[in-house]
């Protein structure tokens, strides 16, 4: 494409080239607009801004296309496994089988975390919230491993960073949930998958022999996959941009993680649970809750519902519908939480206030309910949602670093009080 973009103002028209993506995605690069004109562009909470050129996932909202890598999410859940998926993002390619083993070797080798770091969870209060403790955690990674804090460092250090951040994370996310239940800890049993892992430290006791559901791991290991990277999101961009210091990469991903815990973004599964059972103990009438949340006067959303780059449906929503009924049938759940979830979402398809604002259940909606049901407790959910994210935290952060990608610094419009002289108190 040769045509440009020309912006006017007060007769004065400045020329931008566009730059096209490899699906067609067209931008005008402004990068130029400051120097030229004095001028800066105005976009609260980036809804029309591109921060960067990335070769990593495809999005499209409209079609509800989400690829990693050019792969479609469709095949990635039916046929690959969480590890290939973290692989894959990571290093632009499937692997080979070697390339597979010796990835899978390195990450079994690294799920130990170091004893000290266990005085840690003794240290946070019974009730903390274990998203505060995982980003806790990880930062603290950075002390265990000071080499990491090194902004020279080489290749290799990264891969190890890499691989101990993907290793440890289920590690720690696992302690935090037998810390808060006073229960003794298990460590990793490395003969184990990844997945199959994570719910034996989190499920297995001392001296009970622990069963693992193959439907359980079947639909965990979808939701890791489909949850493993979405673009420029808020967590991925606060990844990209703390990285962009050239902070280390447990610090930027711990600081991915804060952002995660939002209620509007990855805090949505656990707000869905938590509105759900809100709703059965206030009497169970779901007009009134629609009512509320298509009222402007009332800060009340339904969580779950919405997307800010969805606008038709989910595609990883479609896809855990199918493993979220599945599971239910497996273990056939009698929850009232959930028979409410499948009641709000009939009743909300068929209003015209979120069918005209293209309101549908998101992936957040359907993984709160499958989390729920294999036991997973409600604060957790999101510790679930940041396991899956870490492999494409760490392919965008990779990316930012190899595209030499300047600070982030975004600017502003100043709108505060022109300059005043200041007042000693009697005068004020
Ligand atoms: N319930 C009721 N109304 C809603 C909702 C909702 N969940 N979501 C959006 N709206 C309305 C909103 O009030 C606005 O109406 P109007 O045009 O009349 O002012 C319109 O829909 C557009 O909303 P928006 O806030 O401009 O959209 P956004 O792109 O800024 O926000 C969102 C996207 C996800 C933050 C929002 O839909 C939301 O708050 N959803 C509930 C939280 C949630 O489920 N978040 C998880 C997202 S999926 C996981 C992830 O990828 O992070």
């Amino acid at each position: 494409m040769s045509e440009k973009a020309k912006i006017t103002v007060n007769d004065k028209t400045y020329e931008f080239p566009l730059t096209v993506g490899s699906e067609n995605e067209t931008a005008i690069d402004i990068s130029a607009l400051r120097a030229q004109s004095g001028l800066i562009t105005l976009d609260t909470g980036f809804k029309n801004t591109g921060s960067t050129k990335s070769a990593i996932t495809f999005l499209d909202g409209e079609k509800g296309i989400l690829r990693y890598r050019g792969y479609p999410i469709e095949q990635l859940a039916k046929e690959s496994d969480f590890l290939e998926v973290a692989y894959l993002l990571i290093n632009g390619e499937l692997p080979t089988a070697d390339q597979m083993d010796s990835f899978s070797d390195n990450i079994t080798n690294h799920t130990l975390i170091h004893e000290d770091m266990k005085r840690f969870y003794e240290a946070f209060p019974s009730n903390a919230h274990p998203m505060g403790i995982l980003s806790s955690m990880l930062s603290s990674m950075s002390t265990f491993y000071p080499e990491s804090q090194n902004p020279d460092r080489t290749d290799k250090d990264v891969e190890l960073t890499i691989h101990r951040l993907i290793a440890k994370i289920p590690t720690l996310a696992a302690l935090s949930y037998k810390s808060s239940k006073g229960q003794p800890y298990i460590y990793p049993d490395n003969s184990l998958s990844y997945v199959e892992n994570f719910l034996y430290m989190m499920f297995a006791v001392p001296s009970e022999d622990y069963v693992l559901d193959p439907v359980v791991v079947d639909a965990l290991n979808k939701l890791l996959i489909l949850h493993a990277d979405h673009e420029q999101n808020c967590s991925t961009s606060t990844v990209r941009i703390v990285g962009s210091s050239k902070a280390n990469l447990y610090s930027s991903i711990a600081a991915g993680v804060s952002a995660l815990w939002g209620p509007l973004h990855g805090g949505a599964n656990q707000a869905v649970i938590v509105m759900l059972e809100r709703m059965i103990r206030e009497g169970g009438d779901m007009q009134k809750w629609i009512d509320k949340a298509k009222d402007k006067n009332d800060p009340f959303r339904l969580m779950g519902f919405g997307h800010r780059v969805y606008k038709n449906f989910d595609p990883r929503a479609t896809i855990i519908k199918k493993s979220c009924d599945d599971v239910l049938e497996k273990l056939g759940v009698d929850d009232p939480a959930l028979e409410m979830a499948k009641e709000l979402e009939a009743i909300a398809l068929k209003d015209e206030y979120f069918i005209e604002r293209g309101l549908y259940p998101n992936v957040d909606f359907y993984s709160g309910i499958i989390y729920r049901a294999i036991g997973i407790p409600t604060e957790m959910f999101t510790v679930l949602f940041a396991i899956g994210r870490l492999p494409g935290w760490i392919a965008q952060w990779k990316e930012m670093v190899s595209n030499n990608e300047p600070i982030g610094r975004p600017r502003q419009v100043y709108i505060g009080a022109k300059e005043r002289n200041y007042t000693s108190f009697d005068k004020r």
